[in-house]
C-alpha cells in the first residue's frame, strides 16, 4: 500500500486555550490534571500576536476556550485582536462569568459565535456533575442573551453513563434554546476523565442507544438542528479520526504558550512541544519534530500500514494508544483490528457501572 508523505498542510482551526481557570469543576475536564495557573498565562498582546501569525499561516477560525475564557477580565480584548487578524471566532464557554454587557462588549469586537457546554437538562443534574450550583440557571440565562443578540449558537453536550438516558430530553433542550448545532460528545477518557472511569463509563447499551436517538433526531430535526456525535468509540468497530489527523487540520495553543497537536498531546512521552515565545506558529507547524512525529501514513506498524481505512482514521488516537498501549504509534485499542482491542472493550465494560464517586477537577493557583 503506497504512503502518504509527512507534509504539513495549511491549519484550517486554532484552539486558543486563554486559561486553565474556570468555575466549574467538571471530573471529564479536557485540561490536563497538571493545570497552568494565571501568572503563566500568555499577556493579551501575546495573543494578539499569536493570532496574526495564525491567519498568516492559513488558520480561518480561533475557537477560544479554556478552562472558562471569561475567566480572563481581558477577553474583549483578545477576542477583538482574534478578530481583527481575520479569524471567524468562536467562544467556547460555560456561561459562568459572562453577563449582558460582557456579550454586548464581544458582539461589538467582532465575535462570530459562541458554543456553550451544558452538563445535564437541568439545575439538578448539570450542577453536581459541574460542581458548582446555580451554574446550569446562568447558562439558561447566556443563552437568552446570546439569542437576542443575534450570535449563532452550538449546544456542547458531554455524555456519560449518568446522562446519557436523557439524550432525547438534551436534543430537546437544545431546540428549545434555539441552537443551531448541538455536539453530543461522549466522554474521552483522557486527563480528569480517567480518574472517572468507573462513575462515567457508559454501558455499551447506552451507547448503541445514543447512535439510533441521534440518527433519529438527525431526520426528524432536519433544517432545524444540525447534532455531530462522538461515539464511544471504546464500543465502535473503528476508532475516530482524532484530530482529523495528527499536525493536519488544526492545532492548539495552551494558556502557556505550549503548541500542541492536540489537547492531550503533553500525555505522549518522548516528544517535546516547543513555545510561541521560543519559535514562529508557522515554524513549529512546518518543522517541529512533535509534529512531524505522526504526520502522513509513514510513522504507521501494523496492521495500520497495510489497512485500506489508513487515510480514513490515520490510526485512530494517539494519546489513547500511548495511554493504553504505551507506545503512540500503536494502532489505537479502540480498533478492532488492535491486539489490545479485547481488552479494551473488557475494561470499559467492567468500568461500565464500577463506581459512582467523582473526583472533580480542582482550580489551577
Ligand atoms: Fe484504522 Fe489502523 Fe484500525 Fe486500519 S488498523 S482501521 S488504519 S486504526
Ligand atoms: Fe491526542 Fe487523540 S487526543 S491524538
Amino acid at each position: 500500500m503506497s504512503e502518504t508523505p509527512a507534509t504539513a498542510v495549511p491549519p484550517m482551526a486554532m484552539l486558543a486555550e486563554l486559561t486553565h481557570r474556570c468555575p466549574l469543576a467538571c471530573p471529564y475536564c479536557s485540561n490536563p490534571t497538571e493545570l497552568t495557573g494565571r501568572k503563566a498565562e500568555l499577556t493579551a498582546e501575546q495573543w494578539a500576536d499569536v493570532f496574526r501569525q495564525a491567519a498568516e499561516l492559513g488558520v480561518l477560525q480561533a475557537h477560544i476556550s479554556g478552562g472558562e475564557p471569561a475567566s480572563r477580565r481581558d477577553l474583549e480584548e483578545i477576542t477583538k485582536a482574534a478578530a481583527d487578524a481575520g479569524l471567524y471566532t468562536n467562544l467556547i464557554t460555560s456561561g459562568v462569568g459572562l453577563s449582558r454587557k460582557r456579550l454586548d462588549a464581544l458582539d461589538a469586537v467582532g465575535l462570530d459565535h459562541v458554543q456553550l457546554s451544558v452538563q445535564g437538562v437541568d439545575a439538578a443534574a448539570a450542577d453536581e456533575i459541574g460542581g458548582y450550583r446555580g451554574g446550569f440557571a446562568r447558562k439558561m440565562e447566556v443563552a437568552g442573551w446570546v439569542r437576542e443578540i443575534g450570535f449563532p449558537l452550538t449546544l456542547n453536550a458531554v455524555m456519560h453513563r449518568r446522562n446519557l438516558d436523557r439524550l432525547e430530553d438534551t436534543i430537546d433542550l437544545a431546540v428549545r434554546l434555539g441552537a443551531r448545532r448541538l455536539e453530543v460528545a461522549c466522554v474521552q477518557f483522557h486527563g480528569w476523565a480517567t480518574l472517572n472511569r468507573g462513575a462515567l463509563m457508559p454501558s455499551r447499551e447506552q451507547a448503541l442507544r445514543a447512535r439510533d436517538t441521534v440518527a433519529a433526531a438527525r431526520i426528524r430535526l432536519q433544517g432545524v438542528l444540525a447534532i455531530d456525535f462522538v461515539p464511544p468509540d471504546y464500543y465502535a468497530k473503528f476508532p475516530k479520526a482524532c484530530m482529523g489527523g495528527w499536525g493536519s487540520v488544526g492545532l492548539n495553543v495552551t494558556p502557556d504558550g505550549q503548541v500542541l497537536p492536540c489537547h492531550a498531546a503533553a500525555s505522549i512521552n518522548g516528544l517535546t512541544f516547543e513555545r510561541v515565545q521560543e519559535r514562529s506558529l508557522k515554524q513549529i507547524w512546518e518543522d517541529s519534530a512533535a509534529f512531524n512525529a505522526f504526520r502522513g501514513d509513514g510513522w504507521m506498524q501494523e496492521p495500520c500500514r497495510s489497512c485500506e481505512r489508513k487515510t480514513l482514521d490515520w490510526g485512530g488516537c494517539r494519546c489513547q494508544a500511548m495511554a493504553i498501549t504505551g507506545d503512540p504509534a500503536a494502532t489505537d485499542p479502540a480498533c478492532s483490528k488492535s491486539p489490545y482491542n479485547a481488552a479494551l472493550r473488557a475494561s470499559a465494560e467492567a468500568y461500565a457501572g464500577s463506581g459512582t464517586d467523582l473526583t472533580y477537577r480542582v482550580a489551577p493557583a
